[in-house]
């Protein structure tokens, strides 16, 4: 059997990594301003995560969702401290994509409705209600285009007053920085009115913080930077450091049903004990604050560069927009370079490197940088 050829592959095998450098099968070492697409978040095979996961998975690796687990709950106490989120709830599952499904079900099993705003350039996953909320007809498969969704342009408040007024929206799901968009961020007096016209209405607000959350922004979520509260936050990628999870974080207006919810997988012994040793090391070595400090140095020495159009984002999320496709650009960073970065679209270079990120690292990479921009 072959494997189902959807994805372009680089012909780089990559066998180890360790902090933020990881090496192909010939001994190869490169820089990783990616992080695996912003999943790898204390940084790769951290000792104390590789001793917390070998030692769960030889004691219990998983067990199901019809017993106690006491990993789940002490993971839910956890975040809610560290986030800031203590009065929410937390439901467990595998992926970013799972997470919106749930958190969209459950705005619909709330209010009854079924209309959902999104944005222009939004990516929210590939399954059925995620996708349709994913600003990509070439994604969104027939079965999956059931018109739930409107499409309204980023900070644009008018068309979200407009949109809103109608009092028949059931959901608004908004990424705390648009990642697959290109780096959009949006504004703070735009989250701050779609916070109220959300109450307003009995729509519910749904951060989706699965790229920018988890401190990549330099605070635990982007959002925070608005001094706002979603009735709902959905996270994945750095949870875990590359284990599948995702969560949703649900506010107390929302009451559990036995039943309504539910999974095989989602918050499992070994998954739990991921992302427990990822926010033992998120707290003892502050990488949150590291973001934010590594993350402006970084933005600072990027535009100072000539041939940058414009430099976006916050903390360790950061995106550079070129006049010119970066293709060739990308290719060059990685083959005589060795940098693996990310891309957006045909012209915006994405960075998303783990947390861990060293001064001397970034510092390292705008070097790089510049021998191809030569
Ligand atoms: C903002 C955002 N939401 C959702 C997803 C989907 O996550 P997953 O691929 O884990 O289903 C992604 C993945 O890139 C994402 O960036």
């Amino acid at each position: 059997m072959k494997l189902f050829d959807v994805y372009p592959l680089f012909d780089i095998n990559i066998v180890k990594g360790k902090g933020c450098r990881v090496w192909d099968d010939k001994g190869n070492e490169y820089l990783d301003l990616y992080g695996g697409h912003a999943v790898i978040s204390i940084g790769h095979a951290h000792p104390h995560y590789v001793e917390a996961v070998s030692r769960q998975v030889a004691t219990l690796g998983f067990y199901s969702n019809s017993v106690i687990n006491t990993l789940q709950q002490q993971l839910a106490e956890r975040l809610g401290t560290v986030c800031g989120y203590d009065d929410y709830t937390l439901f467990l599952i595998n992926s970013g994509a799972e997470a919106n499904e749930n958190a969209l079900k459950l705005a619909s099993f709330y209010n009854g409705r079924t209309r959902i705003l999104s944005f222009a350039k939004a990516f929210h996953g590939r399954t059925s209600l995620a996708v349709e909320a994913t600003d990509n007809p070439k994604i969104i498969a027939p079965i999956n285009n059931n018109h739930h969704v409107t499409y309204l342009p980023l900070n644009d408040m008018e068309a979200l007053r407009h949109e809103l007024a109608k009092g028949d929206v059931c959901a608004v799901i908004i990424e705390g920085i648009q990642g697959v968009g290109g780096i959009q961020m949006p504004t703070t007096e735009f989250l701050q009115e779609l916070r109220t016209l959300c109450t307003a209405q009995g729509t519910v607000l749904i951060l989706d913080e699965i790229q920018s959350g988890y401190g990549r922004s330099g605070r635990f979520f982007a959002h925070q930077y608005a001094d706002i509260r979603p009735d709902i936050i959905t996270v994945a990628k750095g949870i875990a450091n590359g284990f599948p999870m995702g969560g949703v974080l649900i506010s107390p207006m929302f009451t559990p049903v036995y039943g309504q919810l539910g999974t095989t997988f989602g918050g499992n012994h070994l998954a739990c004990a991921a992302a427990l040793a990822v926010l033992d090391v998120i707290e003892e070595e502050n990488l949150v604050e590291n973001a934010a400090q590594v993350g402006k140095h970084l933005m600072e020495e990027l535009r100072k560069l000539p041939h940058i159009k414009e430099v976006r984002g916050r903390g360790l999320m950061i995106g550079l927009e070129f006049a010119e496709p970066i293709k060739e650009l990308r290719n060059r960073l990685l083959h005589e370079q060795h940098v693996f970065t990310g891309a957006s679209g045909s012209n915006v270079l994405r960075l998303l490197p783990p947390l861990c990120l060293s001064i001397d690292e970034a510092v390292s990479f705008v070097e790089r940088l510049k021998k191809v921009l030569r």
